[in-house]
């Protein structure tokens, strides 16, 4: 009889809200023994583990996998491998293991890297996502407005490179959302001041989550301090 490997599901676990959770993934969340979920930094708690904390139960083994916020490839590459080592270690002796993820497990997050690093080194290894609500969706709810509308054309750049590739994309998108905005804020609110964009814009710091902030009025504020928890959107209008 083959032995029992543990399955690893990916669960969004929404913005910020712990009811933006799904229902499928909440019951997975309290069905799993064990849950995995990037460690904070400075031993303060993570995003996505303070969203999944009142939900889970003190029997449940947490596993805070370690995510260095760095550039460097080779870091990265190693501390993939060590959490797919330290997954591994669980699902082989049969036990599932549910791996919370802030947002949407799909939208630019740290679960895929964890999930090819495993497939790699394990290739029978088992693994099963649960959608959820990411960031954009989460900020338009939060500022009340439709992300898009009828034949809109809609561009997320995950971080600014160049200030040109920002310029290019202003030429065809009608709404353009940027993500990673509070490190180039300076640079961005430059080029919409010179598009006359800036009262089409609008920031939220930390969506859905009790320090939530929205910035409407972007024209007198060239200078922001701001979280990496947050989102800016201009809807671009093309005649
Ligand atoms: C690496 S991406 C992760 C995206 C995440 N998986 C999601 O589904 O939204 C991180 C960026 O997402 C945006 N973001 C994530 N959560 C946010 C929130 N609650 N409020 C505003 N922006 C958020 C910020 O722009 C942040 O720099």
């Amino acid at each position: 009889m083959s032995k029992y490997i543990g399955v690893l599901y990916g669960i969004s676990v929404g913005t910020g809200d712990p009811e933006l959770i799904t229902v499928k993934g909440l019951r997975l969340l309290q069905q799993v023994s064990v849950i995995a979920f990037p460690a904070g930094i400075n031993h303060q708690q993570g995003l996505a583990e303070q969203i999944i904390s009142p939900w889970l139960s003190p029997q449940q083994q947490k596993l805070p996998l370690t995510f260095p916020y760095v550039q460097d490839e080779a870091k990265l590459q190693q501390a993939w491998q060590q959490a797919a080592i330290d997954v591994w270690a669980y699902l082989e002796q049969g036990l599932d293991v549910a791996f919370a993820c802030e947002g949407d497990v799909s939208f630019y997050s740290t679960f895929t890297y964890l999930a090819q690093a495993l497939l790699q080194a394990y290739p029978q290894v088992i693994i099963k996502t649960v959608p959820g609500v990411c960031s954009p969706m989460a900020v338009a709810a939060v500022l009340g407005i439709p992300l898009t509308l009828r034949s809109q054309r809609l561009a997320i750049l995950p971080a600014l490179y160049t200030v040109a590739e920002l310029e290019e994309v202003l030429t065809w998108a009608d709404v353009v959302v940027l993500l990673k905005v509070s490190s180039v804020y300076n640079r961005v609110w430059t080029i919409l001041q010179r598009l006359n964009l800036l009262d089409k814009a609008w920031i939220v710091e930390r969506a859905t989550q009790p320090e939530e902030k929205i910035y409407r009025d972007l024209g007198d504020r060239p200078h922001l301090s701001l979280s990496y928890f947050s989102l800016l959107i201009v809807q671009v209008t093309h005649s």
